[in-house]
């Protein structure tokens, strides 16, 4: 009997199946076989029964190996091909991008004033956001009784009143005097407080920018000087601008200085028709401010201005509500990507 070609044969034929179903059909088709030949032992004479047993036992085990081996490729297949072809892994696409944040145009605008001034030579400086009253009010120029305090709408932050959330980045004007030597020159970025009623337009907390030169002889003409070279850095062009006096205890003469709308030529909603904004306050460092920080009035003089960065981040970008800026809410802040 030519057992060796019968099996190579069977095993082929079971390694070709090109699927479970013709799988199944060969597995069947031999198992018929197999019990043909089991069957017709009892009627062989005895001396061959043994062997013909054995042969269809090696056929059977044979059989029954090729097909767990084609049924275990078959199913490797079909998972490579519903990976490949189903989408779960794909790869020629490209990777899904990862969401990137971007920067608050507050930091935005921040960095850009920090690198125009620096540019000049001017220090950045920090101060605390919880600030000794001694700096926020008298230091510059604002005594207890004095009736500037009650229109800051101080949050305190002690019974004694010690410890206030500062009103303003000024208090870092006496701050920046004690620490550096004259001449200076130094902007302060930084967080304000004050318990206002929040509307479109006030926030309790909102950003400013202070800025202090101290040198010899600076006069209000360096300071004009100063304010434009500011405006030609925000807006990219030379901007008019105008002073009107303003009143604030720690400058004099002190000006609330106004630039040329640079939306429009003859009125629109943000100048409100006048062709003019209020951009920021500004003066000549009050003596009385000068000696509270060590330095001498007969010998220095000095200018500030205290820009609102919230404001001007929003003239920038045509936000017209000052509570989207703190709001964390992402649907505002994706559109600076
Ligand atoms: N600190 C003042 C404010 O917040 C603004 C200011 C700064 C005015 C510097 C003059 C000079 O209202």
């Amino acid at each position: 009997m030519s057992e060796a070609p019968e099996l190579a044969a069977a095993q082929e034929r079971i390694a070709a199946a090109p699927d479970e179903h013709a799988l199944r059909q060969l597995e069947r088709e031999y198992a018929g076989v197999v019990g043909a030949r089991l069957a017709a032992i009892p009627s062989l004479p005895a001396s061959e029964r043994r062997a013909a047993g054995q042969s269809a036992n090696l056929l059977k085990q044979a059989i029954e190996a090729a097909a767990l081996r084609r049924h275990e490729a078959l199913q490797a297949a079909a998972l490579m091909a519903e990976r490949l072809l189903g989408g779960i892994f794909d790869p020629t696409l490209p990777a899904p991008k990862p969401r990137r944040g971007s920067l608050h145009p507050i930091t935005r605008v921040t960095r850009e004033l920090e690198d125009l001034f620096t540019s000049m030579g001017w220090h950045v400086l920090d101060g605390p956001e919880v600030e000794l009253e001694r700096y926020n009010f008298d230091a510059l120029n604002i005594p207890r009784d004095h009736p500037a305090r009650d229109t800051m709408d101080t949050f305190r932050c002690d019974a004694e009143g010690k410890l206030v959330m500062r009103t303003h980045t000024s208090p870092v004007q006496v701050r920046a005097m004690e620490r550096l030597k004259p001449p200076f020159r130094a902007i302060v970025p930084g967080k304000v407080f004050r318990n206002e009623t929040k509307d479109a337009s006030h926030e309790h907390t909102f950003h400013q920018v202070e800025g202090l030169a101290i040198d010899r002889d600076l006069s209000v003409g360096h300071l004009i000087g100063a304010m434009k070279t500011l405006l030609r850095g925000i807006f990219g062009r030379d901007i008019e601008i105008r002073l009107r006096p303003g009143y604030f205890p720690f400058v004099e003469p002190g000006f609330e200085l106004d630039a040329r709308c640079p939306f429009c030529q003859s009125g629109c909603s943000v100048c409100k028709q006048s062709t003019w904004i209020e951009l920021l306050p500004c003066g000549m460092v009050h003596p009385n401010v000068l000696r509270a920080g060590g330095i001498d009035p007969e010998a220095w003089t000095g200018f500030a201005f205290g820009l609102g960065l919230s404001r001007l981040v929003m003239l920038r970008y045509g936000i017209d509500d000052v509570r989207l800026l703190l709001s964390g809410d992402l649907r505002f802040l994706e559109q600076f990507a």
